[in-house]
Order: C-alpha cells, then sequence, then structure tokens
C-alpha cells in the first residue's frame, strides 16, 4: 500500500521538487518513522496571525543574568524545561567556592564561550569553547573557569546521555569513540580546608561539610564516568545529492530527548537538490536550537548565543532570504546544538524575559 502517490510529487524526497512547490516533511518520531511529503501552493511560514499559545520561540540567552555570573555561590538560571529536561544558562565569572552533585538529572554541559577546567570525583577535564561536558547524576563537580566572560548552555536529563546508535553509518561516523576523553584520577589531599557539597534532590538543596577536599579518589574503575566530547571533533555526514534530515547529526540520546551538532559543511551539489532545510511541523518533538557561532545563513536576524523553540504542531523551515538564496551558497558555516523534546517544552519566566515577541513575522515577506 505504501508509499503513496498522489497529485504533483517528486520521487525523491528534497529533489528536483515540482516548479512552484513548496514541500514540507510531515513525520513521525523525529525523522525515523513514517512520514509523508506534501507539496504546497504557499510556504506553510506565510502566516498573518496567530492566536492562543503555541508560536515559535526565539531567546536572546545573552540577555540572561543567572546568580552565578555575579555571586560565587550563586547558580546557573533555567528557562525552559519539562518533565524529562531541562535547561539553564551558567555565567559562572569565579571558581565554585562548594562542590555540585545533582541528584536530580544527569547534566550535559555546552561550553559556548569560556575555559577552565571542570574538577569530578573521576578527576579533572579540562574545558574550551565548543566542548560538551558529560556529568552523570549524582556526579560531585566544580566548575573552575579560567576566564571571566563565560557561558555554558546547561542541559539537564531524568535520564543518562549517551552515544547514538551509528547504524549503516558504522561506529567511527559523527565522531569516533576515541574521540571522547575521560578523566584521570587527580586527588585534592594536601586540601584541608572546610568543603560543602550542594546537594540537589527533588528541587531542593542540601549541604553536607567534610573537613577535607572530598575529592579524594585515588582511583576508579568501570563503566560509568564523567566524558568530555569536543565540537570540533565532530565530522558531519552530508549527502551532495539530497538533503539530509538533522538526526544524521545526532550526538547524544537521552530519554525524552535527543541532542545534536551542527556543524559547517559542504552543502548539496546536485543542481535539483534542496540545500536549505525543509519545511516540517514537528509532530513528535519540539524543537530547541542554540545558535553557537559562525554564519546562521537560514535564519535572519540571528546571533551567536540566541535560542529558538519551535513546537509541534506549527511550521517551521528556511527563511524568505535563505530560501531564495540556495543555489548561491556551498557551504554552510554554523555552529548549533540542537535539542528535541520528545514531550512539550514550557517556556519557564526567565525565558520569557528574554523572548523576542514578534520572531513569528520573521518569515514574512515570502
Ligand atoms: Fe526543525
Amino acid at each position: 500500500m505504501f508509499p503513496l502517490t498522489k497529485g504533483k510529487f517528486t520521487a525523491q524526497a528534497h529533489v528536483a521538487l515540482p516548479a512552484g512547490t513548496y514541500e514540507e516533511e510531515h513525520g513521525r518520531k523525529g525523522f525515523f518513522g513514517r512520514s509523508a511529503h506534501l507539496y504546497h501552493a504557499h510556504p506553510p511560514t506565510a502566516w498573518i496571525r496567530f492566536e492562543g499559545k503555541l508560536r515559535p520561540h526565539c531567546f536572546d540567552l545573552n540577555r540572561l543574568d543567572p546568580t552565578d555570573r555575579t555571586e560565587a555561590g550563586g547558580a546557573p538560571l533555567a528557562f525552559l524545561g519539562n518533565p524529562d529536561v531541562k535547561l539553564s544558562v551558567s555565567r559562572r565569572q569565579t571558581p565554585m567556592p562548594f562542590y555540585f552533585r545533582n541528584a536530580d538529572g544527569d547534566e550535559l554541559i555546552f561550553v559556548h564561550r569560556g575555559e577552565g577546567v571542570v574538577e569530578t570525583d573521576f578527576g579533572p577535564l579540562e574545558f574550551e569553547k565548543g566542548d560538551y561536558l558529560v556529568l552523570p547524576r549524582a556526579v560531585t563537580y566544580r566548575m573552575v573557569p579560567r576566564t571571566t566572560d563565560n557561558f555554558f548552555l546547561i542541559i539537564e536529563s531524568k535520564g543518562e546521555f549517551e552515544p547514538p546508535e551509528k547504524g549503516l553509518l558504522g561506529q567511527h561516523a559523527l565522531y569516533d569513540p576515541s574521540v571522547i576523553l575521560t578523566p584521570e584520577p587527580a586527588p585534592l589531599l594536601d586540601d584541608h580546608r572546610e568543603w560543602e557539597v550542594r546537594i540537589r534532590c527533588d528541587g531542593e538543596f542540601s549541604s553536607v561539610w567534610y573537613p577535607f577536599n572530598p575529592l579524594d579518589v585515588v582511583g576508579w574503575k568501570g563503566d560509568l564516568t564523567a566524558w568530555k566530547l569536543r565540537m570540533r571533533d565532530i565530522r558531519p555526514v552530508m549527502s551532495h545529492r539530497a538533503h539530509l534530515p538533522p538526526s544524521a547529526h545526532t550526538t547524544f540520546v537521552t530519554p525524552g530527548a535527543v541532542v545534536c551538532s551542527f556543524l559547517p559543511r559542504p552543502l548539496e551539489q546536485d543542481p535539483e537538490a534542496q540545500r536549505v532545510p525543509f519545511f516540517h511541523r514537528n509532530t513528535d518533538y519540539d524543537e530547541f536550537i542554540f545558535y553557537h557561532d559562525g554564519d546562521f545563513f537560514s535564519r535572519d536576524n540571528i546571533r551567536a548565543g540566541m535560542a529558538t523553540l519551535h513546537p509541534r504542531g506549527i511550521h517551521h523551515g528556511p527563511h524568505p532570504k535563505a530560501l531564495a538564496g540556495q543555489k548561491a551558497k556551498t557551504h554552510t558555516g554554523e555552529y548549533a546544538v540542537m535539542l528535541d523534546g520528545l514531550n512539550p517544552i514550557q517556556v519557564l519566566p526567565a525565558g520569557e524575559q528574554v523572548e523576542w515577541q514578534d520572531y513569528w513575522k520573521s518569515w514574512s515577506g515570502q
């Protein structure tokens, strides 16, 4: 019975669209499941009005002011979340004067700006711009930045962050498991100050004090540890003949969410192939993108440190200028982190305060 074909269509998705049409991918399970391609006479983002809660969102996260920016004892600020994942920003300028242990979830910290070291039970991990730090639930850690203008995007999940299944691509695609960095034990045995370990459990903070540095692990073994992946070690896949879906850029999977990394790469060379992302309406996921660096050519008026949230049920796709100018582009120069959430992602009060209210109008002029 499937696939059905009706009316005007193209046999190969994203290639040689019927003249005057705008292709939309209507798909299930992100980009893995059943799908249909719809050939519209108008861009599905050419709306003129919205009513109700549902709309595309854009946030200038540079304007968030977490308490850890000015207070050594401060904390990151959450701006989006759902029962599975919570997204926060830390702007910590100075080393944490305490250790932290998150008993509520695993943390994936993306270093947007800054460098330093994160001390963990397993040993220290150096970090710099573009690093992903994975800190499993209840690992004791302390951020020790060497720079003062720092910006960390923190993704907290109820479940573990794991590498994706590479499937047909083979295990060395996207990133070779050997590029993953794990800490060496470095016990701080000569540090006999009184140290606080601040623990968050069920949303509440408690503290426990020791008369010595609690990072006293002299050795460890097992298959659970803190680890690091550098964005620059990711080698994206592409097809020169047909645009690949975002799922081809998956970096981490966690229950309730998938995290992808978009990196500079050549665009499709086939003259009939689309070179911009196709329109879609996110049937099963809410889609968050954090713009890290480079040239965000498929979006107008987006700068580094900004983020978008496209909820399920409503379309998004390339802005008119990107759609019109795609033939002139040979490469994409953007670095971005995407999170697809399985359950609806709510905008928290801090997010509302830094929202660009007219973002939904940015597709006008089509
Ligand atoms: Fe999307």
